[in-house]
């Protein structure tokens, strides 16, 4: 096997990348440094109505950030939040799970979305769940993926969607960053009071008050991911399907929505696909003694199984994963997975992954996304994007010979680097680098 080949492509040029740049989000968050390191958690009020300490928190709120002008409906959605929290319908924290993370309602009270703030991620400074709190304290570490570059996964989520979104692959729901701001979010005491002072003074000395920048509590940036109804994790239906297979039709249905979460979960080399981070949604017709048979003659088809690839957020290393941690795909044990790819699955995205003018738009759309963090490393954004053109590459390869899922993930990991051609500027040279090691434990 050659250690490296070097190939030049003609692409964009870096300056109509940041051409496209006017597209993105201006974020500057304005985030006070905690004094003092002390965590206040308020459990939600199970009062919904108007809550007059709910009143300003909108104030604090650049409004303009959770504009989509591409996207009317998404921008509406996430307005119908903000109201729902200005009437008191609060984010409800989701028990489950290992950060903090947020069914977001309407102002019915129907939740709408799953909102997943940056500081409350696993590993965040305000990460809720007091598991993570001890790995992090006690054993640094062996806990945390060091291939994953650190409390981005908001972004992650985002940029799952990005993928999933340019390949029409329509399995991850809706996802895009925005900020909210919640008092049943998990705050530092000394944030809780800077708001509590500002707005006696501000109720007290309205003309002392209207200085201040933010009255209400810090908004928090996060993944702001649509809330998808009917739909159960695969674990519950997978088992189901074991002791009652899914009809000939249905299951080669399930099959090509089984092979998109495949694909969009190698690309973005997901090391978080437990099968219960994936949803399925599935009406069985009615069972008569025990048996699945229709009462009544249906009037059409069962629906077919339906999935949804949701909790994204521990994806795009900027590595491959080091040989004691594998982080497996755990969909590569199903049966599923031994199947050779579909004829659909290639005709859907081996036109765009084998052009490389797609596959670079696809790398400067995660640019744009990307740098909207504070802590964006261009260094790492590059090893992120070899590690990503490298699946990319093994991905096309698998598809062009018919290979299974699961001989898919056996095939060697490899980086696809960037690199200025010396020439000229509109060319870069792109070279292949196995990552030859296989695992020699394999844990997630
Ligand atoms: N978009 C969605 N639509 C419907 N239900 C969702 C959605 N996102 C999450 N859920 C539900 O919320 C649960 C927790 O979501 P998720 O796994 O994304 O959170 P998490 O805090 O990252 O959890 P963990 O760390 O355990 O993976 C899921 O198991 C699922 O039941
Ligand atoms: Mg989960």
């Amino acid at each position: 096997m050659s250690a490296s080949e070097t190939v030049p492509i003609l692409i964009n040029t870096s300056s109509e990348i940041e051409a496209q740049g006017a597209r993105s989000v201006s974020c500057s968050d304005a985030e006070d440094v905690p004094l003092v390191p002390e965590v206040a958690f308020e459990s939600a009020l199970d009062s919904p109505g108007i809550n007059r300490e709910s009143q300003p928190l909108l104030g604090g709120l650049d409004v303009s950030y959770n504009q989509f002008p591409d996207d009317p409906a998404f921008s509406d959605l996430v307005w119908q939040a903000e109201v729902a929290i200005d009437h008191g319908i609060f984010p409800e924290r989701i028990s489950q799970g290992s950060s903090g993370s947020y069914f977001v309602k309407n102002q019915s009270g129907k939740i709408i979305a799953v909102f997943k703030p940056k500081d409350e991620e696993p590993y965040g400074r305000l990460n809720p769940k007091w598991t993570k709190w001890m790995h992090k304290l006690c054993c640094p570490c062996c806990f945390g993926r060091s291939c994953l570059i650190p409390n981005q996964g908001y972004l992650s989520e985002a940029a799952a969607y990005l993928v999933d979104h340019k390949l029409s692959l329509n399995i991850v729901p809706k996802t895009r960053v925005v900020k909210l701001v919640s008092e049943t979010f998990n705050y530092f005491r000394i944030d809780r009071q800077k708001a509590r002072v500002k707005r006696a003074i501000m109720e007290q000395f309205p003309n002392v008050g209207l200085r201040f920048n933010r009255i209400g509590l810090p908004p928090k940036k996060g993944s702001f991911q649509l809330f998808v109804d009917g739909y159960k994790d695969a674990d519950y239906w997978l088992r189901r399907f074991e002791g009652d297979p899914l009809p000939p039709d249905l299951a080669k249905k399930f099959q090509l929505q089984f092979e998109r979460l495949v694909i969009l979960d190698y690309i973005i080399r997901n090391t978080d696909r437990g099968n219960d981070n994936w949803l399925i949604k599935y009406d069985p017709p009615a069972v008569a003694n025990g048996k699945s048979a229709p009462l009544v003659p249906p009037l059409s088809d069962p629906a077919a199984p339906e999935v949804a690839a949701i909790d994204n957020g521990l994806a795009f290393p900027y590595k491959h994963p080091d040989s004691w941690r594998a982080y497996p795909y755990h969909w590569a044990w199903l049966p599923q997975a031994k199947v050779p790819f579909s004829e659909e699955a290639k005709e859907l995205v081996l036109p765009q992954l084998t052009d490389m003018n797609f596959v670079q738009d696809l790398c400067d759309d995660l640019y744009l996304l990307f740098k909207q963090d504070k802590g964006f490393d261009r260094n790492y954004y590059e090893r992120q994007m070899s590690v990503m053109r490298g699946q990319i590459l093994n991905l096309t390869q698998a598809l062009k010979d018919s290979k299974s899922p699961v001989q898919l993930v056996q095939m060697p990991a490899v980086v696809v680097e960037k690199s200025q051609s010396q020439h000229t500027s509109r060319f870069f040279n792109f070279t292949q680098r196995f990552q030859d090691k296989s695992p020699f434990f394999s844990w997630c």
